[in-house]
């Protein structure tokens, strides 16, 4: 018998959005209710490692191995999503050329790291599932484009979508039932805004409160501002943030981010039960960066949070000064700050 070991190894970035994604109008195969817009962060700060293998000698299930641990994946529908769509371009490659092996019926084994707090609202999600989509995308040797493979990352977590392309990335949330417009597409290349930054300010790397899907769930069914800011707000900010973002715009980014991550934390706070993502270390975070914008005369930082409460400042090299440096002397007086990660863009 051939007792191959066949085995490819990737990492994945993590991205945040500046347009929030928060609803969904499908969850099975998490189709959102509006579309978003992340910039992808370097590698060199957070990522997710994963090794995808594959043998006839393995036994039983398909394992991940996340962090050390091993995850109950067989309960998991959103990664059984992931691997049933996987095996099966896999299988329509073995049709086509009979001669290679049939990694599609061996079980697979995933081991998978991160080098930064999972669930702590620092989107591990988003990493994890694309490392392990494009992990067994590598070992099954499969010639579909990233885009094609964001709509199989996106069944595992939306936002997941986001982190197979590097730089400004937006997700079209698409109008199809069967998900297929509902794809990731990079709008600007990192190296077209070369100045802009991140700076990730942890507060607490502890597993966040309402997971993400259990929140847009209340959000979607109870927000009475949420139908507005699906329909009308996102859509007129994501033109306008694409527009920002061609023309390197920083003030006009940094302005719409800010009110995007509020305008998302406030249909949080209308839902019902509310759901508080952000504490008061986070909300020191915000008084921070306006006293920086104010004391230059114009936005020259942005902050804006996912489903946690660390904070994710955006504001370019030439700032640096000004922004990373009045914010570690602000912090320190604050406390209650767990750690910093100076996030490159690239
Ligand atoms: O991809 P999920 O289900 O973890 O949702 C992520 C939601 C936010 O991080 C709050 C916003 C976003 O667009 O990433």
């Amino acid at each position: 018998a051939d007792n191959t070991v066949y085995r490819a190894s990737t990492t994945a970035p993590v991205n945040i959005a500046v347009i929030k994604y928060w609803g969904k109008r499908d969850t099975a195969l998490n189709l959102p209710t509006n579309s978003s817009l992340s910039v992808t962060l370097s590698q060199k700060s957070l990522k997710t490692h994963t090794t995808a293998s594959c043998s006839s000698s393995y036994t039983g299930p398909d394992t991940l191995v996340l962090n050390g641990e091993l995850e109950d994946i067989q309960s998991s529908k959103r990664t059984q999503a992931c691997l049933q769509v996987l095996k099966r371009f896999r299988r329509d490659v073995e049709k086509k050329d009979s001669s290679l092996p049939k990694l599609s019926d061996m079980p697979l084994r995933l081991v998978s790291a991160n080098n930064f707090p999972t669930a702590a609202g620092l989107a591990s999600s988003a990493a994890g599932f694309a490392a392990l989509v494009r992990a067994i995308a590598n070992l099954y040797e499969l010639p579909h484009s990233p885009t094609e493979l964001s709509k199989v990352a996106r069944q595992g977590s939306g936002s997941a979508c986001r982190s197979l392309m590097g730089g400004y990335v937006a997700w079209r949330a698409g109008s199809a039932k069967d998900g297929s417009d509902s794809i990731a597409e990079e709008v600007a290349s990192v190296s077209h805004w070369p100045d802009m930054r991140a700076l990730i300010l942890v507060v607490s790397a502890d597993k966040k409160g309402t997971p993400s899907t259990a929140g847009m769930q209340t959000t979607v069914e109870t927000s009475t501002l949420f139908p507005t800011r699906a329909n009308e707000i996102v859509p007129k900010r994501m033109a306008a943030i694409e527009e920002a973002i061609q023309a390197k715009d920083f003030p006009t980014f940094a302005n719409i981010t800010m009110m995007d991550s509020n305008s998302f934390h406030a249909v949080c706070l209308d839902s019902w039960p509310p759901i508080h993502y952000l504490n008061d270390v986070s909300r020191a975070a915000m008084n921070a960066v306006e006293t920086i914008n104010r004391r230059a005369g114009e936005p020259i930082a942005a902050y804006t949070f996912d489903a946690g409460p660390n904070a994710v400042i955006y504001y370019q090299e030439k700032d640096e000064t000004s922004v990373a440096g009045v914010f570690r002397y602000v912090l320190q007086a604050v406390g209650g700050w767990d750690g910093e990660y100076g996030a490159q863009i690239r």
